[in-house]
């Protein structure tokens, strides 16, 4: 099997996760490294005995790199995700996609027109509740959904996450994308797409965003169900879990990781079962979204995340936040 050569694009928390966790996968040679930040281009560059530079132009240039993963902040996303396609280099993007959806588009329609694959980094798909979650959703054996509930609540940005650009909408998306891009499609891809959203929230908490600290976000699902998410940096006593109510019965998972937690699933009729998440065998998520995004080039398949599934995580958050400002439920497509 030939090498598939990676370049990494921000050496950042992020960065260095995708960089060791490509690093770690057969197949893959982490080519190159870049961030403006010399030495961590470097460190990482050091640790991984690859090249590194502060240009990710020269990157792009590299024949030796087949694919880029990017882990800038997501502003930079969409002008980066183009110069790499242009260049002719598969995308794998991180979260979310990109703050406006002029910009997931520029990213959809240069990966389409260079012929080069687009893939999100949505990882939690690859986490052992939320696959196990909706591989019963989609099982049937429940019956159809009813309403699906997630809340990922917290207080302010802190340590390492509270860089200055994710204060700020434009660069980061604001929490319902910088954080929530998880949910929402953890959301959509257990009950499908959504149809309308009414959000309502404020900002309470956390004073130095340019954004809603609370968000409940309620959607409609295409297929009738229902939705709710719950985002919030206003609350002390965090907390990340959820359920979802079908027509034969419940699944119920209070914590997503973490401890004994458990999901429970309990039908009307019958006996109930509690599945321990530490016992949920899954391949690390993050070596798994490098893993398949690297197949689909191999195999030249379309990777299972695409760039519609990104968009789409982003377009029901704009709806959120548009709702929460007007006060009023937006359909969908904006
Ligand atoms: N999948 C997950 O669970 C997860 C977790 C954390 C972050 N993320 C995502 O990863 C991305 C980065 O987050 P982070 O926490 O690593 O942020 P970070 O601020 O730690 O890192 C971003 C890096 O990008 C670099 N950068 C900025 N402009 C650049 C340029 N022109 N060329 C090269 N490098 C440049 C910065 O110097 C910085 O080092 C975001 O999209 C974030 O949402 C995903």
């Amino acid at each position: 099997m030939e090498n598939i050569g990676i370049g990494v694009i921000g050496c950042g928390g992020m960065g260095r996760s995708l960089a060791n966790g490509a690093n770690a996968v057969e197949g893959i040679e982490v080519v190159c490294v870049s961030d403006l930040q010399e030495e961590l281009a470097k460190t990482l560059a050091e640790n991984l005995d690859a090249d590194y530079t502060t240009d990710y132009h020269e990157l792009l240039a590299n024949d030796d790199i087949q694919a880029v993963l990017i882990a800038s902040p997501p502003f930079l996303h969409a002008p980066m995700a183009v110069d790499a396609a242009n260049a002719g280099k598969h995308v794998f993007s991180e979260k979310p996609m990109a703050p406006t959806l002029d910009d997931c588009d520029a990213m959809i329609n240069a990966a389409s027109e260079n012929n080069v694959k687009l893939t999100i980094g949505l990882v939690c798909r690859y986490h052992a509740t939320h696959s196990k979650v909706r591989e019963i959703v989609h099982s049937g054996e429940l019956g159809a959904p009813a309403n699906m509930m997630v809340h990922r609540i917290g207080g302010p940005w802190g340590g390492g996450h509270r860089t200055p650009w994710r204060l700020e909408r434009a660069k980061s998306g604001g929490s319902l994308m910088e954080i929530n891009a998880h949910e929402i499609d953890f959301l959509r891809w257990t009950c499908g797409d959504v149809t309308s959203v009414y959000g309502a929230g404020g900002n309470y908490v956390q004073k130095d965003t340019d954004y809603p600290d609370v968000v409940l976000a309620s959607l409609n699902f295409e297929n009738g169900a229902v939705g709710l998410l719950h985002s919030s940096h206003a609350s002390a006593v965090g907390g990340y879990g959820g359920r979802v109510d079908c027509e034969k019965g419940s699944i119920y998972f209070p914590q997503i990781w973490g401890g004994d937690a458990t999901i429970q699933i309990k039908p009307f009729d019958g006996e109930g079962r509690s599945i321990r998440i530490g016992d949920i065998k899954v391949p690390q998520p993050v070596q798994q979204e490098i893993r398949v995004f690297v197949d689909a080039i191999r195999n030249d398949t379309t990777p299972p995340i695409t760039g519609v599934d990104g968009r789409a995580a982003v377009e029901i958050a704009l709806a959120a936040y548009q709702s929460v400002e007007s006060g009023q439920p937006v359909s969908l497509p904006l």
